[in-house]
């Protein structure tokens, strides 16, 4: 991860096709195109590899989180269950919709901790949403079984996780909607572009209109087109799509660039006894865009996180003090701060992130650094920073 590290001909060849016919937009102009049609290629492409029966690209991953809490009829005043570590795109979607994000402590996956899960419930829960996050997965099977005793929606989200699989099922697939991004620094990008995936029908055709301002595809003659319900617009551009199916297509290559890498720093780091790794789920397979590991306590993670950047190794992340992926730092979501009037009913379901502290979260982020792994690393240059990031956390262990 990324995959812009490996553009090549490939993707140069998708986007000249757009270009030859200067068709840039996925619905319409089928006289103009030649035959091209990149997001709905893509789409079904995205359909074959991640085993799911259908996916509507939409213009970015958050949109992907709105789109699909939209399409399973979240809204006003439901409740979301989602972890404390993830990405601002989580409560950006939820709160978009009028609904209200209730975040819940991650455990040593780095994922929803289903026991808190089942203390977060209230009447208003609607769904529940576990982000995959830096490669790997939550629990699914035991998420499954609240959604069903409390008759929940799963929405997983997989935008850093695309390539990963939980019981053989590529992760996107198994709830009953699936999320991903294909921004510039996903495994996968299109530049900008997220999808939803599903195996429900209603679920897809909500999508495919609610992300195309209402309109019902029905025919070629988009003016005559009817609008069942309310839409807005989500579109992916053909220009976006095309790099997405060159990356795509890559995306098993990709898995396993990164899991050779992933392999050599795990095994230089396991030497290291005061060193401990994420869990994975049983019947989890991560994608292996980062090699996450837990140090004995913050000041220790805090000392080698600023050693790696002193000593030349790059893309290494202690969340805790980050304001990126943990609620420690959203000072503007626990003071609500926002450019227009939040309603009085957000506004209290919000209220309990004034006061609630979240032990369990601090105890994992604290200690953890994600270190990214990167495509385009040589063998050697792997094996070198391997042996540094070993010298420096064992320099600061003594
Ligand atoms: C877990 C997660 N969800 C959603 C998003 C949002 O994706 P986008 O940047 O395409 O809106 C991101 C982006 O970093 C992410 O990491």
């Amino acid at each position: 991860m990324p995959g812009f590290e490996l553009f090549s001909d490939l993707e140069r060849k998708e986007v000249h096709d757009v270009l030859d016919n200067g068709v840039l937009m996925r619905y319409g102009f089928d006289g103009m195109r030649n035959g091209h049609w990149k997001a709905k290629e893509l789409e079904n492409e995205l359909e074959n590899q991640l085993q799911v029966k259908h996916a509507q690209l939409v213009s970015s991953g958050t949109a992907a989180v709105s789109v699909a809490l939209a399409s399973a009829g979240i809204g006003s005043g439901d409740e979301v269950i989602m972890p404390t570590f993830t990405f601002v795109a989580s409560f950006e979607a939820i709160m978009m919709l009028g609904a209200i994000p209730v975040l819940v402590d991650i455990d040593d996956t780095l994922t929803l901790d289903p026991e808190k899960v089942k203390e977060a419930i209230t009447s208003k829960t609607k769904a529940i949403m576990p982000v995959h996050m830096c490669g790997s997965m939550a629990d699914l099977d035991a998420l499954k079984i609240i959604c069903n005793a409390h008759n929940l929606i799963l929405i997983e989200d997989s935008s850093q996780a695309t390539g990963a699989t939980y019981k053989n099922k590529p992760l996107g697939s198994i709830g009953d909607l699936g999320c991903l991004s294909l921004d510039f620094v996903k495994i996968i990008t299109a530049g900008e572009g997220g999808a939803v995936l599903t195996n429900n029908d209603k679920f897809y055709k909500h999508a495919d209109h609610y992300s195309d301002h209402g309109h019902d595809h029905v025919g070629n003659d988009r003016g005559a087109e009817t609008h069942p319900f309310l839409g807005y617009n989500f579109r992916i551009s053909e220009l976006h799509a095309a790099v997405g199916l060159a990356q795509l297509r890559r995306l098993n290559e990709f898995v396993q660039i990164q899991k050779k890498n992933y392999t050599i720093l795990r095994e230089a780091l396991s030497q290291i006894p005061e060193v401990t790794f994420r869990r994975v789920p049983e019947g989890g397979v991560e994608s292996y865009s980062f090699l996450n590991f837990f140090l004995p306590d913050l000041e220790i993670a805090r000392k080698v996180s600023s050693a790696f950047k002193d000593n030349g190794v790059d893309a290494c992340w202690n969340y805790y003090d980050n304001s990126w992926h943990y609620i420690r730092e959203w000072h503007h979501l626990k003071n609500i701060k926002s450019l227009y009037p939040i309603s009085e009913e957000v506004k209290k379901g919000l209220e309990y992130l004034q006061t609630k502290t979240f032990d369990q979260s601090d105890h994992y982020i604290s200690r953890n650094i994600s270190s990214l792994i990167k495509m385009s690393w040589t063998e050697k240059e792997v094996r070198e920073r391997a042996s540094k990031m070993v010298d420096v956390i064992n320099s600061l262990l003594l």
